[in-house]
């Protein structure tokens, strides 16, 4: 079976009070290679990548994938966000990967944290994908060391499935249902 890629994609623009989430574009290039690039960004995701690799390897348009969010404050990226479609049959189909088909991952620029931008862009996204995908719940993995993904998922009503250890570490494993849709 082939990934049947649920999400009508890519939407319009989502425009919050002070943010725009929409499609990548190639003047994002630069800010992802930065983020990439970002130690502090780096600390819970593995450490940060060679700046040079990434200008190497880079598309000139990033992030290129359904579910894939460009965070704009101003008209710059500041973030990104990606819900993450996992096909059925993917090979680790574990009971983790079977909770639900989607995953939410996000990445802020560190002169951007500490301003609710990304509570207000990360919730801007579920609501786009409660309304693409009445019902689905979205799953989130974070360390328990970053304190601030932590509250972060807290903040979007992520509720704690599960801790286990894995690439050295306490791992955090949470769920978000919608709310039903008004009748
Ligand atoms: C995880 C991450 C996105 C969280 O960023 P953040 O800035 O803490 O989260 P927010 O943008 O929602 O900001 C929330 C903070 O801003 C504060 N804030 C200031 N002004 C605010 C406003 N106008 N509205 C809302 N909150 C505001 C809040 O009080 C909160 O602070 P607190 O957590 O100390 O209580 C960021 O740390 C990051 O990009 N980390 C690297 C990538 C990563 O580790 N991702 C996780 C794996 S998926």
């Amino acid at each position: 079976m082939t990934d049947p890629r649920p999400f009508p994609w890519p939407p319009a623009p989502i425009k919050t009070e002070r943010l725009v989430l929409r499609e990548s574009e190639a003047r994002h290039r630069a800010a992802v290679i930065e983020l990439n690039a970002s130690p502090e960004v780096g600390t819970y995701l593995g450490g940060p990548q060679s700046r040079d690799e990434l200008e190497r390897k880079m598309p000139e348009v990033p992030g290129r994938h359904p579910g894939w969010f460009a965070v704009e404050l101003a008209g710059a990226l500041i973030g990104t966000i990606q819900l993450k479609f996992h096909a059925p049959e993917a090979p680790d189909n574990n009971h983790r990967r079977k909770a639900a088909r989607t995953e939410l991952g996000y990445q802020f620029l560190p002169q951007a944290w500490g301003r609710g931008y990304a509570t207000e862009a990360c919730t801007a996204a579920l609501d786009w994908f409660a309304g693409a995908l009445p019902g689905e719940p979205v799953v989130l993995y974070t360390q328990t060391a970053n304190t601030r993904s932590m509250r972060l998922a807290a903040r979007l009503g992520f509720a704690e499935r599960e801790r286990f250890q894995a690439y050295g570490a306490e791992q955090w494993f949470g769920i978000w249902s919608p709310t039903a849709p008004p009748a």
